[in-house]
C-alpha cells in the first residue's frame, strides 16, 4: 500500500499536560515555526520546522500558514445534534425546556430523511468550527445514529455517539422500553463501534426518563464489547435534582442512581454536574468518570454555575471536559463556550487562565473521554486532526492582536473574541475537509482511505 503523505507549517501551539495539576507555563509548548508530518493520518513528527525540514520528502510542499495557529482539533464532549433546530428558545428553565421545544424537535426525526439534512449539517457547523471529536446524542430512534454516523464516515472523523434510552416520563413517540432500547443499541453497537473512526456511546437520557430496568439494562450494554462510552445528565437543575430524588427514594444520591446501574466508571461522561457535592467529586475521581462543563448551557437554561476548581482540585482530581449542549448550549463555538468557561469561573473568584482553557477543549476533554493515547495534541502517533486558527479573523480581532505580547494573551484573545470565523481550515486525519477562504462550498469530504 502507498503510504499518504502531507506537511503543516506554521506558528503551533499544544497542551502537553494538565494546567490544573501544574503550573500553566510548564504545560503549553508553542513554536512559532513549526512543521507536523502526517503519513497516513497520523502526526508523524511535529516540532520547530528548521530542525524538522530535512525529513519533509521530495515532491511534499508543506501547507504554510504564516500568522496563523495551528492546534488541536477541538473536542466536544457533551451536544445534541437533534436540537439544532430550536437552539436559543425562549424563556423555558430545563423541565419546561424539554417538554415545550426539546421533545417537539425531536419527535421530528421520526422522518430519516430530516435525520439525514440535520446530520449533514450538524456535522458541517461542527468542522466549521474547528471541532473534530464529539460525543453526541442522537434521538430514541435507531435511524437517527445511522445518519449522524454515515455523515461523519463521510467526513472520517472520529465521533463518538449512541441512541437515547427513554422507557417513561417523555412524550410516547419518544419511548422505548428497557428491552427494546436495550436490543437497538445492541445492533447500532454492532453496526458502528469500532467501524472506521466511529465509536458506540451507550445512552440514557438521565435518570427521570429511564425505569432501573432500563438504567439496568444500559450497564449490561456497556458490557457487551470493550471500549463503549457512556453519556447522560446530572445534576443540571434543582428542580432535575428534587425529581430525581422523588423518584429514587432509595439512593443516597442522583449520582449513585446511577453508580447503582454500574454506569459510573472510565469512559463515562456526565453532562453538567452544577449541583454536586464533595462526595460526589470523589466518587467520580475514584471511578474515573468524567464530567462535562457546559457554560454557555448552564447560563442560558439559569441551571447555574458549574465549580471547575472544585471539580479539579488537585487533592482529588476529576477528569473535565467542555460541552457545548447545543441545543440548550448558545453555540457550537468551543472558542466561545471558553468564553462563557472563563466568565462562570470569575463569578466564583477564580482565573480560568488561557492554557487551562485550551487544555479543557482539547487534550483535558480527550483525557476526560479516555482518548488521549491518540486524540487532543500536536504528537508523534496522535491522530491528525488539526484546526488553523486564524488571530486576525476579523478587523477587531486584527487590532486587538497587534497588542498581544504573549501566545498566552493571543490565546486569551482568541477565546474571548473567536468564534467560526476565527477558524481559517480543519484538518481530519490528516485531510483538509474544511477551508473558511475556499470560494464555493468550504467543505470538501476526504479522499476514499
Ligand atoms: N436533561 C435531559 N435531557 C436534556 C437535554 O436534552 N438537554 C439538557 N441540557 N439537559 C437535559
Ligand atoms: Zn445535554
Amino acid at each position: 500500500m502507498v503510504s499518504s503523505l502531507a506537511a503543516l507549517r506554521g506558528p503551533a501551539v499544544t497542551l502537553v499536560d494538565d494546567p490544573f495539576a501544574q503550573a500553566s507555563r510548564a504545560c503549553l509548548q508553542y513554536h512559532e515555526d513549526a512543521l507536523v508530518l502526517i503519513e497516513d493520518g497520523t502526526i508523524r513528527a511535529f516540532g520547530p520546522y528548521a530542525e524538522l525540514r530535512d525529513m519533509v520528502p521530495d515532491g511534499i510542499t508543506p501547507e504554510h500558514f504564516p500568522g496563523h495557529l495551528l492546534a488541536p482539533g477541538f473536542i466536544d464532549t457533551h451536544v445534541h445534534y437533534p436540537q439544532l433546530q430550536m437552539i436559543g428558545a425562549f424563556g423555558a428553565q430545563l423541565l419546561e425546556w424539554l417538554d415545550t421545544y426539546t421533545f417537539p424537535a425531536e419527535m421530528s426525526f421520526a422522518d430519516a430523511a430530516h435525520a439525514e439534512r440535520v446530520a449533514k449539517l450538524f456535522l458541517r457547523e461542527l468542522l466549521r468550527a474547528g471541532t473534530t471529536t464529539a460525543m453526541v446524542y442522537c434521538t430514541v430512534h435507531p435511524h437517527s445514529v445511522d445518519a449522524f454516523f454515515a455523515e461523519s464516515e463521510r467526513f472520517n472523523t472520529r465521533m463518538i455517539a449512541g441512541k437515547v434510552l427513554m422507557d417513561r416520563n417523555a412524550p410516547a413517540p419518544l419511548l422505548d422500553t428497557a428491552q427494546r432500547g436495550h436490543d437497538e443499541s445492541l445492533a447500532l453497537i454492532e453496526r458502528w463501534h469500532g467501524r472506521g473512526r466511529q465509536l458506540y456511546c451507550v445512552t440514557p437520557r438521565f435518570a427521570p426518563t429511564s425505569t432501573d430496568a432500563q438504567l439496568e439494562a444500559a450497564g449490561a450494554l456497556l458490557k457487551s464489547r470493550d471500549g463503549l462510552f457512556l453519556q447522560t445528565h446530572l445534576c443540571e437543575n434543582p428542580g432535575e435534582v428534587e425529581w430525581v430524588r422523588e423518584l429514587f427514594p432509595a439512593r443516597s444520591s442522583y449520582l449513585d442512581v446511577y453508580a447503582h446501574a454500574g454506569l459510573v466508571r472510565p469512559r463515562s461522561m456526565f453532562g453538567h454536574a452544577v449541583h454536586m457535592h464533595e462526595h460526589d467529586f470523589c466518587t467520580c475521581h475514584q471511578t474515573g468518570a468524567g464530567l462535562a462543563h457546559c457554560p454557555t448551557s448552564n447560563l442560558f437554561l439559569g441551571s447555574g454555575l458549574f465549580k471547575l476548581f472544585e471539580a479539579t482540585d488537585p487533592r482529588r482530581p476529576v477528569k473535565v471536559g467542555l460541552g457545548t449542549d447545543v441545543g440548550a448550549g448558545t453555540s457550537l463555538s468551543q472558542l466561545q463556550t471558553l468564553n462563557e468557561a472563563y466568565k462562570v469561573a470569575a463569578l466564583a473568584g477564580h482565573k480560568l487562565d488561557a492554557v487551562q482553557g485550551f487544555y479543557l477543549a482539547t487534550l483535558g476533554s480527550a483525557r476526560a473521554l479516555g482518548l488521549d493515547d491518540r486524540l487532543g495534541r500536536l504528537a508523534p502517533g496522535h491522530e491528525a486532526d488539526i484546526c488553523v486558527l486564524d488571530p486576525h479573523a476579523t478587523p477587531l480581532m486584527a487590532f486587538r492582536a497587534g497588542y498581544c505580547a504573549s501566545i498566552e494573551e493571543l490565546l486569551f484573545m482568541l477565546m474571548t473574541l473567536g468564534d467560526d470565523r476565527a477558524v481559517r481550515a480543519t484538518y481530519v486525519a490528516g485531510q483538509r475537509v474544511y477551508d473558511r477562504d475556499r470560494a464555493g462550498d468550504p467543505f470538501h469530504l476526504p479522499d476514499a482511505a
